[in-house]
């Protein structure tokens, strides 16, 4: 594999997935780098597995190259695991950050510190055509905060205070943040998987 197509038009996500590549000498492209425009996928799995199989699968299979996919939420213990897969729009169809944010802090008044307990979750799939998908998942563990602080990062960094720190994902640097990461630790999984692929075929 000496090219790898990452399904993301998000520029700060690309970047993550490039520099990580560029370690094994391989080349990783984003849908930014691609002339062709081709149309969204929908995320109609109940499960973020499914999400970025989906996504990775359909652009695979159409381009005939190996695309890795990415879908990422939170997943708060007290709320039974939402918002999850519906992170993205949890207070309604279009992404809203800012009434995601309130709509969690609304359902957690009253919860106590002890029970507001949260991970971030990161599923990547990397689809090879002819070739069975494979997934690496990667966490990062915390707690939610009674209110919001930080201008940082993006969705719910405002309100995420990760394991081991006093502030929230929004008051770290990005270098602080992506050292800790649930993409982070996903695409580290990752490591193990490439080095094997490449002794397979040397
Ligand atoms: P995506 O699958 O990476 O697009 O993430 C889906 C949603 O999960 C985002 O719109 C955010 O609401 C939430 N999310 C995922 N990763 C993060 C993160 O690193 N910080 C804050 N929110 C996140």
């Amino acid at each position: 594999m000496e090219q790898v197509l990452i399904a993301t038009r998000n520029a700060g996500k690309a970047a993550e997935f490039k520099q990580f590549f560029s370690r094994y000498q391989i080349t990783a492209l984003s849908m930014l780098d691609l002339e062709e425009e081709l149309p969204d996928v929908e995320e109609t799995g109940v499960t973020f597995e499914e999400n970025a199989a989906l996504k990775a699968e359909e652009i695979s299979s159409k381009l005939g190259i190996p695309v890795l996919a990415d879908d990422s939420g939170l997943m708060i213990d007290a709320l039974y695991g939402e918002p999850g897969v519906f992170s993205a729009r949890y207070a309604g169809t279009d992404k809203n950050d800012r009434a995601n944010i309130l709509k969690v802090l609304q359902k957690l008044q009253g919860v106590p510190e002890s029970e507001r307990t949260a991970r971030f979750v990161c599923v990547i799939a990397l689809s090879k055509p002819g070739e069975k998908t494979v997934f690496r998942t990667g966490y990062c563990e915390g707690n939610i905060a009674e209110e919001q602080s930080g201008e940082n990062g993006f969705g719910y960094d405002p309100i995420f205070i990760p394991s081991d720190q006093k502030k929230t994902m929004a008051e770290l640097t990005a270098e602080e943040k992506n050292r800790i990461s649930h993409r982070t630790k996903a695409i580290e999984q990752f490591d193990e998987w490439i080095k094997g692929y490449k002794e397979g075929q040397a």
